[in-house]
């Protein structure tokens, strides 16, 4: 895939940017189905940039134009809460240099990862499959009873050939 903004550069998240982050998941959920339901408060992005696994992809004046968030749950395993590209900068590659990231983490911390998406989310659905998210659920009414949801998992390279 062609790059059309090769300045940004990708890098886990520190507590410096939280209200950036913040920022940015309050714009690009806006043109999603239940939209106003999905963007996080900023304490919950300070306490995610310091103590989660949460990635940015930085322009090169700095500010924050993608970002992914994913926490380690009670059974050991990461849930992938968040993916979010800036609307001016999707399509271009983004994404996937967010996953290249996460993926190298959930590799060395050797953990299973899911996240849930909506089915009709072509373009992340694409991503999730092509970096592993290939075990699959079909939940219907996962929100409210007219929102279906997929959960997709990846195992972790361990236990991928184990299983
Ligand atoms: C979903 C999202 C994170 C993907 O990031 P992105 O940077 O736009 O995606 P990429 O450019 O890395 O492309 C990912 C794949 O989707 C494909 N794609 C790009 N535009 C597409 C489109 N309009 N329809 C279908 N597939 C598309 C790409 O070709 C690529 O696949 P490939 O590498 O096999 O060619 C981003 O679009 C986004 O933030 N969307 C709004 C928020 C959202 O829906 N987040 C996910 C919630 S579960």
């Amino acid at each position: 895939m062609t790059s059309l903004c090769l300045d940004v550069f990708f890098e886990k998240a520190t507590p410096h940017d939280f209200l950036s982050v913040a920022a940015l998941d309050r714009v690009v959920w806006q043109a999603s189905a239940g939209g106003k339901y999905i963007p996080d408060g900023e304490h919950t992005w300070r306490i995610w940039c310091e103590h989660a696994l949460t990635v940015v992809g930085k322009d090169s004046q700095g500010k924050v134009v993608a970002a992914l968030l994913a926490f380690p749950c009670a059974n050991q395993s990461y849930c992938l809460h968040k993916v979010m590209v800036a609307p001016s900068h999707q399509g271009q590659g983004m994404g996937a240099k967010l996953f290249d990231v996460l993926i190298s983490e959930l590799d060395r911390l050797g953990v299973d990862c899911f996240l849930t998406v909506s089915p009709s989310n072509t373009r992340a659905l694409k991503l999730y499959r092509r970096y592993g998210f290939t075990k699959e659920n079909f939940v219907q009414g996962f929100y409210r009873p007219e929102e279906d949801r997929l959960i997709l998992i990846r195992q972790s390279v361990e236990m991928t050939t184990t299983r």
